[in-house]
């Protein structure tokens, strides 16, 4: 059996070295190179324009990442074949890791050290902040916003989580709805985005709501940009209502050259990377879901 992969951004040959160890008696190959009607399973993600209509044998497509919300609006696939994301595929992990890293970053004063560096300054008189004083709110508390508030609240911070449904968790102050939105983000020192791109949830970091964190609140944003109003965000760090942030994901990626952000003295840029796929997960996490959709497997 063929299995079909299409990317732009990842590399073909890392995943079939990887895969024919694990799974020798399928072939992963050239989704565009093979006859459209022979796929069965289709791995993709960040795809060229391509129509997948004619895959009349198609009976799955997995998306190679957590946010499938662009491949549900690009995809031209046959009726009624299920569109699956990764659960994990390694990305909780590599997400607590950097949740973490931008948490200790505005905890720890590493920003306003790297102002004092640049003005040749040795700043000694900031206070240490305790990990227990300070408050760290997740917006978002799915397979990864849940991972990431455990995490932190094992490492002895104040975390709270917000969602759509109310949950429960270890050591983290749970809210959800949008009538409880404002009372959480006036709790917090440093606010998380762990929210998936969605029509609810687009735009939904909007001035009027960042505003109502405290002043001198810092934001960490790495589940997807559209969430955030980038503008909103800029006036606010100008004005000092916040103090930082650290951004993963961008409305536009990659972003633009002339983006004011690059330049911004109060925000931390990484090229989407807090949790990328790690390929051996992600092919565990694949064998365990195609038997289920493919026949003659088990
Ligand atoms: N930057 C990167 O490298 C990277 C890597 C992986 C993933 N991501 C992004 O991270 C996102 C989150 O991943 P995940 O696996 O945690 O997603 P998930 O399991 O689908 O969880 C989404 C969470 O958001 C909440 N939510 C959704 N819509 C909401 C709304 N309108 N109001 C309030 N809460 C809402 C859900 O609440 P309920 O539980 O109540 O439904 C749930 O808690 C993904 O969608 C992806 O875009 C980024």
């Amino acid at each position: 059996m063929q299995i079909g992969f299409h990317s732009q951004t990842f590399y073909l040959g890392d995943w079939q070295q990887a895969w024919q160890a694990r799974c020798p008696s399928w072939s992963l190959v050239n989704a565009q190179q093979v006859p459209i009607q022979t796929l069965e399973a289709l791995l993709i993600w960040r795809p060229s324009q391509w129509d997948w209509r004619a895959a009349k044998q198609l009976k799955l497509v997995i998306g190679l990442g957590a946010g499938i919300h662009n491949l549900q609006q690009d995809l031209l696939l046959p009726p009624g074949v299920p569109l699956l994301r990764l659960q994990d595929a390694g990305m909780a992990r590599a997400m607590c890791e950097y949740v973490h890293y931008g948490v200790l970053h505005f905890q720890r004063q590493f920003d306003r050290f790297a102002r004092a560096q640049q003005q040749n300054r040795w700043l000694t008189e900031l206070p240490y902040q305790y990990s227990q004083h300070t408050r760290v709110g997740l917006l978002g508390l799915g397979h990864l916003g849940t991972a990431v508030a455990e995490y932190l609240a094992k490492q002895g911070y104040q975390v709270s989580g917000w969602s759509r449904s109310p949950r429960q968790l270890a050591g983290v102050h749970c809210l959800h709805g949008l009538e409880q939105l404002e009372y959480f983000l006036s709790q917090q020192d440093i606010l998380v985005n762990m929210l998936p791109h969605t029509a609810q949830t687009e735009g939904l970091l909007s001035r009027q709501r960042l505003q109502q964190l405290p002043r001198g609140a810092a934001l960490i944003s790495a589940s997807r940009g559209a969430v955030l109003e980038q503008q909103a965000l800029i006036g606010l760090l100008d004005s000092g209502q916040l103090r930082g942030a650290l951004l993963d994901v961008f409305t536009q990626e990659p972003l633009a050259e002339a983006d004011p952000l690059w330049r911004h003295p109060r925000v931390w840029i990484t090229p989407h990377h807090s949790a990328p796929t790690l390929i051996e997960p992600a092919i565990d996490e694949i064998l365990a879901i195609l038997p289920r959709y493919l026949s003659g497997t088990s």
